[in-house]
């Protein structure tokens, strides 16, 4: 190596370390805008000292979202700064990675499919009233009290309550497997380490024993619910039973985490905007364009990663086969040259979809689900209780790629 490529490399290094300390700093949890916008002005596509292509702008990461050529890797989880033993790596999230989240054509198609019947906008539909019955009953427990915390109080919640009633999770049961599945995500932080990705091989353990408990009950006596058309499933919708647990954990899991940084971090972001947050009240025909815009402001899955499977390029920037990619979605939404204005909330704006949820063949199987939460859950909120205030500061968790609250406490004030 030449001693001004090794300079380079250097740096490069130095940047890649200085970046994460800042995206993970307590500034960094405020709020990781200010480093987005430092990368993507001096590097939007770059190439880190441990061999990571990081991409910073809107274009870019939508057009690795649609390359074929860029895929999930088989072995590792790829994305990790620190370095994790490979050995470790392919224990944990053993039967999580045999899902579609995790494959490429053909597997990807095969693992979608059935679940896929569930997630159309008919069959969403289908759940919007029982989504609004568990608002209402959210909410009503609000009613009187001088303080909430609109974390623990609305935004976990909820989507647990609607994706266990989805699939068939028994309520009493919500409570015990829910922060299971915090520890079970961590290794897609690009921060995690060893300890972490140790405690995920763990959580899927006693996930995977639960679940496969579950399915079996489902499957000798079959319910209306996603669990037991899983379990009973024919022909060549049939998975395999690693399949089909490590799906029962996705589902689970991908259905609130998420969900919950969207009530959470949406309702924070209204709060700090008042203007659009009485915009949005006194105009609820703004709810569609608010929902995308409060995914954009501040996204719930702040990463997304894949690695080439064939060499390609995005931009002017070669990409060899193997090359792993991460994309900063919470970057590419804030990206000026698509955005207007970026770091101010615009409830009315219609520029370009947030990349919120992904894209391509991975584009998320539940948007039309959180969606159709959010979009009950503002309106109802900020109509029912206008006098909501902050009752102290919020509490981010220290993560980039799920980015959300730990503890949102607030007055909900006089009902109107
Ligand atoms: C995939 C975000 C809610 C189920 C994804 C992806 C993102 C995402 C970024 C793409 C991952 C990738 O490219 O590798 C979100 C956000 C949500 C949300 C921000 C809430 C605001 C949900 C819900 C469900 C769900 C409610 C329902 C159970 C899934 C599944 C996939 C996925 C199954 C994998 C799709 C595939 O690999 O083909 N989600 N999600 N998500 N999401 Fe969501």
């Amino acid at each position: 190596m030449s001693s001004a490529a090794g300079a380079a490399r250097e740096a490069d290094a130095a940047l890649e370390q200085g970046l994460l300390e800042v995206l993970l700093s307590d500034h960094g949890a405020a709020g990781p805008y200010e480093a987005y916008r430092w990368l993507r002005e001096r590097a939007p596509r770059l190439r880190t000292g441990s061999g990571l292509v990081v991409l910073s702008g809107y274009e870019d990461c939508a057009a690795a979202l649609r390359d074929r050529a860029l895929g999930k890797a088989d072995e590792s989880l790829g994305f990790a700064l620190a370095a994790v033993p490979e050995q470790l790596q392919r224990r944990a999230l053993r039967r999580f990675r045999r899902t579609m989240l995790f494959r490429n054509p053909p597997d990807h198609g095969r693992l979608r499919r059935l679940v896929a019947q569930v997630f159309t906008p008919r069959h969403v539909e289908e759940l919007r009233p029982s989504v609004v019955a568990r608002i209402d009953e959210l909410l009503d427990g609000w009613a009187g009290r001088d303080e909430v915390d609109a974390v623990a109080d609305l935004a976990l919640p909820l989507p647990v309550g609607v994706i266990g009633d989805l699939l068939g999770v028994p309520g009493s049961d919500l409570v015990a497997t829910a922060p299971r599945v915090r520890a079970l995500v961590a290794p897609l932080e690009p921060s995690a380490d060893v300890d972490a990705v140790r405690e995920a091989a763990e959580a899927e353990d006693e996930l995977a024993a639960y679940f496969a408990d579950l399915l079996e009950v489902k499957r000798r006596r079959p319910d209306d619910d996603l669990l037991s058309r899983l379990a009973t499933a024919h022909g060549d919708d049939r998975l395999d039973d690693d399949e089909m647990v490590g799906t029962a954990i996705l589902l689970f899991a991908a259905g609130f985490e998420t969900t919950t940084n969207l009530v959470g971090n949406g309702l924070a972001a209204l709060l700090a905007a008042p203007e659009q947050r009485h915009r949005l009240a006194g105009d609820p025909g703004l709810v569609a364009t608010a929902v995308d815009e409060l995914l954009r402001f501040d996204a719930p899955v702040q990463t997304d990663g894949r690695t080439a499977l064939a060499d390609t390029r995005i931009g002017d920037l070669d990409i060899p086969a193997g090359q792993v990619v991460l994309l900063l979605l919470g970057a590419a939404n804030h990206d000026p040259a698509v955005f207007t204005r970026p770091s101010e909330l615009d409830v009315g704006r219609r520029e370009a979809p947030p990349l919120s949820f992904g894209g391509g063949l991975h584009f998320c199987l539940g948007a039309s689900l959180a969606r159709l939460e959010a979009a009950e859950l503002f309106p109802r909120l900020l109509s029912r209780f206008p006098h909501l205030t902050p009752a102290g500061p919020p509490r981010w968790r220290r993560a980039l790629s799920f980015r959300g609250l730990d503890q949102l406490p607030l007055r909900p004030g006089r009902e109107d």
